[in-house]
């Protein structure tokens, strides 16, 4: 199977660029190509632009609540500010120390300003996570400190790439449920749901995100309802496992490595995943 090409200008906390391969598999295992693809909790949209890139959906829907996040895709895929200004911004900005106090004290003046904020902080903060208290990158790669992740060539010619890509695609900032209810009778709609997790035994969803709060029961009760099909992926939590079943949605556990290369297990919950059976480790 071809690599995965990383469209999103976003490091996501949670980012499931790994799983792009199952997504692939699901997608064209299917009888007919979906005419609608959406993510309702978008974050970093990494398995929806991917989704666009390839054409494995008519069209694609990212939804995200939250504003900081949501500016970055407000510019860069509906074009409500000019994404020109904000690629010369990356490109021409010098990173010290001071340069980034200053940029990230000042108040956002415009909708361009508040996406480039929003970059520079995912690009330098711990783990890219966004929500307050995220601590910087001291040492960063190679003791490179704050620039480690800084790439603005790469990060330009990914905006540049969704850019291309902006007939296919539509970002909408606001609640993800509400667009599940809206499309939960479309047949041919296929979501991906990869929701914030809190009520696990870690609870990292609240560290890691400024809107981690969901009520998890009211999203499996649309899920069941969704005519068209989807899928979603939690920690591999015990709630998780009882809400699927009272839910009667079938439930799988995937092994992944996390972005610290360790071993864990996440759950996929899906109305029918038979197109896995023997395919547990697509490439
Ligand atoms: C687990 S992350 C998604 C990560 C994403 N799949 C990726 O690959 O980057 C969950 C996201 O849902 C967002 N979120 C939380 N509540 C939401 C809601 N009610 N509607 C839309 N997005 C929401 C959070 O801000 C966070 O970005």
């Amino acid at each position: 199977m071809s690599p995965v090409q990383t469209l999103s200008p976003y490091r996501y906390p949670g980012g499931k660029t790994w799983l792009i391969p199952y997504i692939r598999l699901w997608l064209r295992s299917r009888l007919t190509r979906p005419c609608e693809f959406i993510e309702p909790f978008a974050g970093g949209g990494s398995v929806g632009l991917m989704v666009a890139n390839e054409k494995l959906a008519d069209r694609v829907t990212l939804v995200e609540i939250d504003e900081a996040v949501a500016s970055v895709w407000r510019v860069v895929i509906n074009g409500e500010d000019d994404v020109g200004l904000l690629t010369d911004k990356i490109s021409t900005f010098v990173m010290t120390e001071q340069s980034v106090e200053l940029e990230l004290s000042r108040s956002a003046t415009s909708l361009n300003d508040f996406a480039f904020q929003t970059i520079l902080r995912n690009r330098i903060s711990r783990g890219g996570i966004l929500a307050k208290g995220a601590g910087r990158l001291r040492k960063g790669e190679n003791g490179k400190g704050l620039t480690s992740r800084w790439y603005p060539e790469t990060l330009c010619y990914r905006i540049r790439r969704i850019v291309e890509l902006r007939d296919r695609i539509t970002f909408i900032h606001g609640d993800g449920i509400e667009i599940i209810r809206k499309f939960l009778t479309r047949q041919n709609f296929a979501f991906l749901m990869d929701p914030p997790y809190t009520a696990g035994s870690n609870g990292a969803g609240s560290r890691l995100y400024t809107h981690a709060i969901l009520d998890h029961d009211t999203l499996f009760t649309l899920a069941e309802q969704i005519r068209g099909d989807f899928l979603m992926t939690y920690d591999n939590d015990q709630m998780i496992h009882e809400l699927a079943s009272g839910h009667n949605l079938h439930l799988t556990e995937i092994a992944m490595k996390n972005t610290h290369h360790h071993q864990k297990t996440e759950l996929m919950i899906g109305k029918d995943l038979s197109w896995l059976h023997g395919n547990q480790n697509p490439e």
